[in-house]
């Protein structure tokens, strides 16, 4: 159900669940913050914050208000955000602590509605795994409304295999409706790869070279200046597969695959990606690059410092923090091209993006100068479409030369506001649109692909290739890249317009 308009005269009731925590203090709340700076919801919007800890209101404004980033113009409008929030204490796991929060709700909502006003919720659940469960079980039991809708929003992880990915599946799926339920997957909130659906499908030129016979490889890449930065202990559990491959890069490459939905709506959307999925094997573990970084002695700062010697990782783990994986999509359009899925944490750079390499033009008549056009899709930073492509070398020569067809945001799009990725996707739990979540079927089929290899990892103990902190990863990457036919020919760099 997508709601085409928010109604000003309901109350809507945002429940942020865990907001003691560092991603309700660094990323929820800012995003709840623009929703009212840039006025995205009704006034009627209210913001309450559950947690265990011991806090008043006032505790936990000091704890975001540095993140929200507000300037002096904004002070008033920043009093009137903080006035249309509220903070409840309570357990996890304790019946009553519910009971309690849906008390305190109906009188929040009570002194703000309108007599003949709904009262929507939409739980925002920023809650480690271990208390998902009871969390969500009372949530169901005692905190729906009953004068309008209810919403889950669910962060990551949603299990670390498919049998524990299940069995959260199963529980949810026993509380509410598939339409209740938002996993978020926070790359499908990103401008560009919300733009993969139009630029494939609204642009007549993509369509006939969307395929085995003009592709040659596809790489879809995430890199990170940065180590685990104190976040060690989480991330062991994990590893960069988990935490970036299996879902971020994933969905990128769904929308890169896909064949084209009957309409733009959720399902038929969803349902194409699901397509995807179905039609890619378990990867397998000779496809795969896995590297740790080390420190670098000449390094400044945290690049001293390897995975290693985080005091929050375990002595001697095993966890990859850089990873490469080749796979292919065996479908009439994909047979036999190359998809590598690649990220990595303290590389050299932040980066993330698309490359899609396209075949050599047949019968060459430059004596093999004709590089390879490659469509790059730049998800971040400094979001960019751009084709390198050849023409004439400008000018009284008649040679060859790589170029490119540039759009870049920053220098096309100077005035437009990018809103950030959590912004646009809780406006979408607001409007009820799903097409940007991720629905429990097709978080079946990304386990299903990637539970074998991980399984292996862990029980056989694969040793990660030691890489330098800010270096580009392990070299086995770029040979795994090499070997299946990828052609990085080192002859030419995007210069950014974006510094004009
Ligand atoms: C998160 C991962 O999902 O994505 C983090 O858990 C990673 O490890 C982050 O740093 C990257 O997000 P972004 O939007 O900064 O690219």
């Amino acid at each position: 159900m997508t709601d085409s308009t928010l109604n000003e005269k309901d109350t809507y009731l945002c429940i942020v669940l865990g907001a003691s925590g560092d991603l309700a203090k660094k990323k929820i709340y800012p995003t709840l913050w623009h929703l009212v700076r840039h006025n995205l919801t009704p006034k009627s919007t209210l913001f309450v914050g559950y947690a265990r800890s011991d806090l008043t209101l006032a505790n936990l404004r000091e704890k975001v208000e540095p993140y929200l980033k507000a300037t002096e113009s904004e002070k008033e409008l920043l009093e009137e955000f903080f006035g249309r929030c509220f903070y409840v204490k309570g357990s996890y796991t304790d019946a009553h602590a519910f009971s309690n929060l849906d008390a305190e709700l109906r009188s929040i909502a009570a002194k703000h509605r309108a007599p003949d006003a709904r009262v929507h919720r939409l739980f925002y659940l920023a809650l480690p795994p271990s208390v998902f469960a009871p969390v969500t079980s009372h949530i169901r039991a005692t905190c729906f409304s009953d004068q309008g809708w209810n919403r889950v929003i669910v962060e990551k992880p949603f299990g670390k295999d498919s049998a524990s990915s299940a069995e959260l599946s199963t529980h949810l799926a026993g509380l509410f409706k598939e339409d209740e339920i938002y996993r978020i997957d926070h790359y499908l909130g990103k401008e560009m790869v919300q733009n993969l659906l139009v630029l494939r499908f609204a642009n007549a030129i993509f369509g006939p070279v969307w395929n085995r016979n003009y592709v040659s490889a596809v790489i879809i890449s995430f890199k990170e200046p940065f180590g685990t930065q104190g976040r060690g202990g989480y991330f062991d559990e994990f590893g960069i597969i988990r935490d970036v491959m299996q879902n971020h890069l994933l969905q990128i490459l769904c929308l890169i695959a896909m064949e084209k939905p009957c309409t733009a709506r959720s399902e038929d959307l969803r349902d194409e990606k699901v397509k995807v999925l179905k039609s890619m094997d378990p990867l397998k573990l000779e496809n795969t690059v896995l590297g740790q970084y080390v420190g670098n002695p000449n390094g400044e700062g945290d690049a001293k410092q390897g995975y290693l010697d985080d005091p929050t990782v375990p002595k001697g783990s095993n966890t990859p923090t850089f990873a490469a994986a080749l796979t292919y999509i065996k479908t009439e359009r994909w047979d036999g091209v190359p998809f590598i899925l690649r990220c990595g944490k303290a590389l050299n750079e932040r980066k993330a993006e698309i490359r899609i390499q396209f075949r050599d033009v047949p019968g060459d008549i430059f004596g093999g100068l004709a590089q390879r056009n490659e469509l790059v899709i730049r998800v971040q930073p400094n979001e960019a479409v751009y084709m390198k492509m050849m023409l004439k070398k400008p000018g009284m020569s008649f040679a060859p030369e790589e170029s490119e067809l540039d759009l870049t945001y920053r220098a096309r799009y100077k005035d437009t506001r990018l809103p950030d990725a959590y912004e646009r996707l809780l406006l979408d739990v607001f409007y009820g649109s799903q097409s940007h979540f991720v629905r429990t079927d097709e978080l079946a089929e990304a386990w299903r692909i990637f539970t074998p290899l991980l399984h292996q990892i862990e029980k056989d103990k694969v040793e990660p290739i030691k890489y330098l902190y800010g270096s580009r990863g392990p070299k086995e990457s770029d040979e795994l890249c090499s070997r299946v036919g990828y052609l990085y020919s080192g002859t030419y760099k995007w210069e950014q317009p974006g510094k004009l």
